[in-house]
């Protein structure tokens, strides 16, 4: 994909959990969104390109509406397809403008209009809003959405197939997660105290398969599976050089660090 001379940019993914309080519907984390969009302003990046995920924005409708299966017929579903957008929509116009807000070009792209899926998998993305913006200067602004497919009508695209999407067509080296926790741990540090956080998952060592079958999916409403499904999901642009690092976005400082390219705690998948 041709990015002029531009280098590929890299590419940051907000998980749900981050920029929205996961159990309140349509409650986003403003605290968390201004002072990520002033990290991210800090460490003025040459480019960048950032993916939200849906947190209590996208989740309960996708939920409630079984959008995730497809459609099954009805208008009360296509109902909760367009809930389920306008909600995405709204929640990253309140990123969007806390990151121009700090500074940051950030420039909204709508995931549903750019992206249609094949039984969820993504069968056509339209690259050139993205690069008309990077070519600008300016930071696109994408996020996990309900989008339409070509075999089951619609699916739900989450922001990490996305993400890993457009860092393998862009070319893109490295991609950041920002989540909720400190990192992958060997189970649920959430329920199992005793669990240990993974430094280093080589996707190709013999650690991997038993590291994804301790870890689960996620206890919230999520209707795209959580830990054990980003891993699986970022395996393919690690095994094609790609490094991926998942910091807790939560914690002050993390985020600013990972993009300076500086030493942030957290979990470094590569291959
Ligand atoms: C989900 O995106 C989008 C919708 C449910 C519409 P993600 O799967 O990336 O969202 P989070 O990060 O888990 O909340």
């Amino acid at each position: 994909m041709k990015l002029g001379s531009l280098e590929p940019p890299p590419l940051l993914k907000l998980g749900g959990s981050v920029v929205t309080f996961k159990d309140k519907v349509e409650t986003p984390n403003l605290q968390a969104i201004r002072r990520l969009s002033r990290e991210i302003a800090d460490a003025k990046p040459p480019s960048l390109l950032v993916v939200h995920g849906g947190g209590s924005f996208g989740h309960p409708y996708a939920q409630a509406y079984r959008l995730a299966e497809g459609y099954t017929g009805g208008r009360m579903q296509l109902a909760g397809f367009t809930r389920t957008r306008e909600a995405m929509l709204q929640l990253n116009s309140i990123i969007v403008k806390a990151l121009n807000l700090a500074g940051v070009p950030a420039v909204g792209l709508q995931t549903s209009a750019l992206a249609v899926t094949r039984a969820g998998r993504i069968s056509s993305l339209n690259l050139k809003p993205v690069l008309g913006v990077l070519r600008l200067g300016g930071v696109p602004v994408l996020y996990g959405d309900a989008v339409l497919d070509l075999k089951q009508g619609f699916a739900i695209l989450s922001g990490d197939r996305l993400s890993t999407a457009l860092a393998l067509k862009l070319g893109s080296r490295r991609l950041i997660m920002g989540v909720d926790v400190d990192g992958v741990y060997t189970s649920d540090p959430k329920v199992n105290p005793n669990s240990r956080m993974v430094r280093e998952l080589n996707v190709h060592g013999r650690r991997f398969r038993a590291i994804l079958s301790g870890i689960r999916g996620s206890r919230a409403v999520d209707v795209t599976g959580g830990m054990k499904q980003k891993i699986l999901e970022v395996k393919d642009f690690v095994s094609k050089g790609g490094t991926v690092l998942i910091v807790n976005a939560l914690k002050p400082g993390n985020v600013g660090k990972a993009l300076q390219g500086l030493e942030a705690k957290g979990t470094l998948v590569k291959a």
